[in-house]
């Protein structure tokens, strides 16, 4: 028989006199003549109990069932009688798939984070991990769901390029040169590499979505972006995935809505679509979860110009471990200062000084600020960062020589503006800081797969 999910059992809601489910024992506790077990398939957080009789052929194997034992189960699906459980199935046969030994390290107790990224290929077999996964799984869908209702179109940007579109110079080169021969002259000549020049690992999608944008207008790339960033950071990965949509005739005003409804949306969403997941987040991970979410899923984001975030840093009579001062970045103190104690709720920082963003962003009218943003969240920080483009050939030009950018690499980006060039504004949304905010998990390594970050890359 083919087997039905749990999650389809739960949500047919009606009992069924044969059903299927194939999945891994939990936990198992013997009775008299039954043997109850706690079975799991991954669909949902709930279990399915199954009542196993000791008339049952191979019930003496199935005392011997082990937690991580994978099992396939024909009964019959009725309304519990017993506490905790709506519904269990009896069971006609339970095949026993696989023994998981003793020595399987899931046994159920609770593990720690820190130990569970030592065993990662194991880790979503537990509750806290399964959940973080399905919802991000759930949120990857809304996000095509929000950009799809909306009319923007998914495009698949490169993750080989020549370019780099922060400027940051925190690239990792993609080559097919023999690294052992590095001393060798001809080893570095990147002419004589696989594409002709030095490539690498993009760190955004941005300016490809940009040359898309100003054909169909609005449209968002979402995949993997790669930062050689040492930083040992909870919130910095060095392979992470990034939403980010690209307006044609968009202003900063019209970026800035766009990023607070995104980020409302896919929390309502949550909120409204994964409630058992959330549930277990709010329970044994961060009490306010659930109240944080749904006040940013309610009220509106403030939104200050960088230099009124300023004001409010230096007279917040606290002593800051960087400095507040014109011109310089904020860091993640004065990000959760605004977000967390100042404001309580989701705070948009726009009009940054010029020299603390990259090249595209728009130069406004005092030519010291540029129509940048940041959307900085409680408990996560930034998660946004975005603006409006620089869409006059000229102050383009001049903002890239500014920047030590040669004109030769980037004639395709200039060409752009050359050619029907319009006002245009996107930004960047870092999803596992996204997967952070809906779960209350606080280290990025804990919300990707198979997290990369310096010095470590087991799995
Ligand atoms: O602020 P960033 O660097 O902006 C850009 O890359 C723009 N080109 C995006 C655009 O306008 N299309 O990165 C955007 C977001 C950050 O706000 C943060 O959430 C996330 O990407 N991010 C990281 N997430 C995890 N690990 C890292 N090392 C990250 N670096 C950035
Ligand atoms: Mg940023």
């Amino acid at each position: 028989m083919k087997r039905t999910k749990i999650f389809n059992l739960y949500q047919s809601g009606v009992s069924k006199e044969k059903v299927t489910i194939k999945g891994w024992i939990r936990t198992r506790r013997d009775s008299k003549s039954f043997s109850f077990l706690e079975i799991n398939d991954g669909s949902c957080l709930k279990n399915m109990q199954v009542i196993a009789e000791s008339s049952l052929s191979n019930y003496f194997d199935i005392k011997k069932l082990t937690t991580g034992s994978a099992v396939s189960v024909n009964g019959r699906m009725i309304k519990s009688q017993g506490k905790g459980q709506a519904w269990e199935i009896i069971a006609k046969e339970i095949e026993i798939i696989n023994i998981a030994p003793d020595s399987y390290p899931l046994q159920k107790k609770r593990h720690t984070d820190e130990y569970l990224r030592t065993i990662a290929h194991l880790r979503p077999r537990t509750n806290k991990y399964g959940a973080a996964f399905r919802i991000r799984s759930e949120l990857s869908h809304a996000i095509h769901m929000f950009f799809r209702d909306r009319a923007f179109q998914y495009i698949h940007s490169p993750l080989i390029t020549a370019s780099d579109c922060e400027g940051a110079g925190e690239l990792f080169q993609v080559t097919t040169v023999n690294q052992d021969n590095l001393e060798k002259k001809e080893a570095a000549d990147h002419y004589k590499d696989f594409f002709g020049k030095t490539a690498n690992l993009t760190v955004s999608g941005q300016l490809s979505a940009e040359m898309f944008a100003l054909a169909l207008g609005d449209v968002y790339t979402f995949g993997p972006t790669f930062r050689a960033e040492n930083s040992h950071t909870r919130r910095h990965a060095a392979e992470f995935w990034m939403v980010e949509p690209e307006m044609a005739f968009c202003d900063l005003k019209g970026d800035m809505d766009l990023a607070e409804e995104l980020i409302r949306t896919l929390t309502a969403f949550v909120i409204e679509n994964c409630s058992d997941d959330l549930e277990l987040f709010t329970k044994f991970v961060d009490k306010k979860l659930q109240a944080r979410l749904e006040n940013i899923a309610a009220s509106d984001f403030i939104r200050i110009p960088y230099t009124e975030a300023i004001e409010i840093l230096s007279s917040a009579g606290k002593k800051f471990e960087y400095k507040v001062k014109f011109g310089n970045d904020l860091q993640t103190e004065h990000e959760r200062h605004l977000a967390e104690e100042h404001f309580k709720k989701p705070v948009i920082i726009y009009d940054y000084p010029e020299q603390i963003k990259p090249f595209y962003m728009k130069l406004n009218d005092d030519n010291k600020t540029v129509a940048a943003m940041d959307v900085l969240l409680p408990t996560v920080g930034e998660i946004i960062g975005g603006g409006q483009r620089e869409e006059r050939m000229d102050i383009l030009l001049s903002r890239m020589e500014k920047a030590g950018l040669s004109q030769k690499n980037y004639w395709w980006y200039i060409d752009s503006r050359k050619f029907g060039s319009v006002p245009h504004s996107g930004f960047g949304l870092g999803f596992e800081r996204l997967i952070m905010l809906v779960t209350g998990i606080t280290n990025i390594r804990d919300v990707i797969p198979f997290p990369r970050t310096p010095g470590s890359i087991e799995f």
